[in-house]
């Protein structure tokens, strides 16, 4: 059966002393508020952070993720961080096509591709990204869109590889502006594409990928959208940066 997660993207928030006041926080909460022990809890700092909370945070229970790497393996990249690196520093999941890469810094479904396949070799799993922009609802075409992103990157792998990603839904008319998309939408989007999983890979695959849902999820209404038969857990921006609404969203489950 799917793991419930619960993902916290920091994006480029906290310096140095923060980021171990957040962390230890986040630690400390998870291990005397969290009960279920089923329910997985990844956190994202910036790169520059990642050994440092992967010190302060207990790491069999806390799970280290980065929130991108680069598409190549290694080389004369200046700036770039690779998947290979991020592996010897411990980090267990990279986020991937989060909207915010792909408006601002051009990913593409090529460049993602080479990114997944990646962080995939260095035995790490990758939480793909996908999600609608808020011209592309009000045509009508969402659903085309996250199955054209799907398709196109995540679609290509195998299904020993697909088996590894968590997939993450975030409308991104819904993310960082405190519209969350209401819960019947999300669950709309997540039964579909388990319906486009179950098509391509068969109803076991379908049935144990974890799908993510972000955008503007917090402690109020975290608890109606995981409540929701296919939504498994949330990637959360803007709530992971205060440990105590990351704990109150990671104990919202009632399944
Ligand atoms: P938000 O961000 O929770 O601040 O809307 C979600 C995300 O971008 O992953």
């Amino acid at each position: 059966m799917r793991k419930n997660i619960v993902a916290g993207n920091w994006k480029m928030h906290t310096c140095k002393d923060e980021a171990i006041l957040l962390a230890s926080a986040v630690n400390k909460k998870v291990k005397e508020e969290v009960k279920n022990d089923n329910t997985g809890v990844v956190i994202a700092p910036p790169f520059i952070h990642l050994s440092l909370i992967s010190q302060v945070v207990d790491t069999e229970r806390i799970c280290i993720a980065a929130q991108n790497c680069a598409s190549e393996p290694k080389g004369a990249f200046t700036g770039e961080i690779s998947a290979r690196m991020l592996q010897s520093y411990g980090v267990k999941a990279v986020i991937l096509g989060h909207s915010e890469r792909r408006a601002y810094y051009g990913e593409t479904d090529e460049t993602l591709t080479k990114k997944v396949n990646l962080v995939l070799e260095n035995n790490m799993r990758p939480i793909f990204c996908c999600g609608e922009k808020l011209e592309e609802r009000e045509s009508n075409n969402h659903f085309e869109v996250v199955k054209r992103q799907i398709e196109n990157v995540v679609f290509k792998l195998s299904k020993d590889n697909f088996e590894k990603v968590i997939i993450a839904y975030e409308p991104v008319w819904a993310i960082g502006t405190g519209k969350t998309a209401s819960a019947d939408q999300a669950q709309e989007m997540h039964e579909f594409i388990r319906k486009l999983i179950k098509e391509k890979f068969g109803s076991e695959i379908a049935e144990n990928t974890t799908i993510l849902y972000g955008g503007s999820c917090k402690p109020s209404n975290a608890q109606e959208l995981f409540s929701k038969p296919d939504v498994d857990g949330g990637l959360i921006g803007g709530a992971s940066l205060n440990a105590e609404d990351f704990t109150a969203i990671i104990n919202s489950f009632e399944k």
